[in-house]
């Protein structure tokens, strides 16, 4: 080894021996402002649970996936769109204080197919009212023109009434997170909703450049958490030479991702520059790796059951549960959905006003 190549082994050894977890991070600034840990574990077990198929145990919040730091949460509206294979649900975290909004990704036979396909997605609709901004048609359809959005909105506004003017967390993985992009966006500028906060796990870009500056305008509170080497987070290209025509993301990028050598790993988080492509963060390395799009924080991003949009639910919730309605439209989506104040009698109103922290 060379002499430099040393000099980094020693001060790496050193690096491990002053940090007291197993999760390092490396504070040049204080970006607790900006960047919330705990919260990131948080949204994403529910990013991760929004993906299960059995929907009666993901209403009543029984499923595998809906526990530890979800503990609590409580279903408001579950939204399944069958024909565009599309899954999302509203609910209330009370120890947040927060509504949480959750998209899954996609659920195809073949997770590589899908990413291939997004090295051709065009820039290939103007953004509403916004003079220059562009998207991908597809992404802004699976949230604008399928039965989610409704569905998103109306359990929203039903909750809002009840417990007036909380904090809304939006979160999704893969398409999830393009989706839930558009979500909070569309929350703030058409619904005039402000304490609207974003937090994404290796979604993929969805604009070009002037859409990604209309969108920090408007949702500042953003974050985009990118993992290690995940193909997804490059994709569509940003060509740097030709920024102006090309997708560009959002700010901010969180990067994830491991130092260390055999067994002392240490993940480090990044908290990216405010431009959105910070060339030092998840760019700094080639997006070559579908593990890495699949778990974050050791929290699994898939499907639990693979091969089709196939639902599995248990009608006795419907029957034993007169405060949950069910409606099926003729394409065969499902929403279940509870009025908010059927569960609110109970609780005491003291929960209000607490724990609304930002990221
Ligand atoms: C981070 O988020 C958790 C959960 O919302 C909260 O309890 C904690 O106070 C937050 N930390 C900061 C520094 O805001
Ligand atoms: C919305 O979806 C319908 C059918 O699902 C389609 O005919 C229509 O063109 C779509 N509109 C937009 C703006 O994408």
């Amino acid at each position: 080894m060379e002499r430099w190549q040393w000099l980094k082994v020693v001060a790496l050894i050193f690096l491990l021996s002053v940090s007291e977890g197993r999760e390092l991070r490396i504070k040049h600034e204080d970006y607790s402002h900006i960047y919330n840990h705990t919260l990131a574990k948080i949204l994403v077990e529910y990013a991760s649970a929004v993906y299960m198929s059995d929907l009666t145990a993901l209403f009543t919040w029984t499923c595998a996936r809906c526990n530890d730091m979800t503990t609590g949460f409580e279903m408001i509206e579950l939204i399944v769109d069958f024909q565009n294979c599309l899954q999302a649900f509203v609910g209330i975290a009370h120890d947040l204080n927060s509504i949480i909004i959750a998209f899954r990704g996609t659920q195809e036979n073949s997770i590589q197919n899908w990413i291939q396909d997004l090295f051709w997605k065009q820039l290939d609709l103007n953004y509403p009212d916004t003079p220059d901004a562009m998207v991908h048609h597809g992404f802004y359809s699976a949230y604008h023109n399928t039965t989610v959005r409704p569905g998103i909105i109306s359990a929203v506004q039903r909750t809002r009434e009840l417990y007036g003017d909380i904090l809304i967390m939006v979160t999704g993985h893969s398409m999830g997170g393009a989706m839930a992009s558009f979500c909070a966006l569309d929350l703030t500028v058409n619904y005039g909703i402000h304490n609207v906060q974003l937090m994404t796990f290796g979604q993929p870009r969805i604009g070009n450049v002037a859409f990604a500056s209309y969108f920090h305008k408007h949702v500042p509170h953003a974050i985009r958490v990118t993992n290690g080497h995940d193909m997804v987070p490059h994709l569509p290209p940003y060509y740097y030479y030709f920024p102006e025509k090309t997708y560009h993301h959002f700010a901010r990028e969180v990067w994830l991702h491991n130092i260390g050598l055999g067994s002392l790993v240490y993940m480090i988080e990044k908290v990216c520059d405010g431009s959105g492509e910070d060339p030092t963060c998840s760019r700094s390395v080639s997006g070559n790796s579908i593990s890495d799009h699949l778990l974050y924080y050791g929290v699994k991003l898939q499907a639990d059951t693979w091969g089709s949009c196939g639902i599995i639910m248990d009608n006795s919730i419907v029957k034993d549960n007169s405060i949950v309605r069910f409606r099926t439209d003729l394409a065969g989506n499902i929403v279940l959905s509870k009025d908010p104040a059927a569960s609110s009698i109970l609780r005491p109103t003291s929960q209000i006003g607490k724990g609304s922290s930002y990221f």
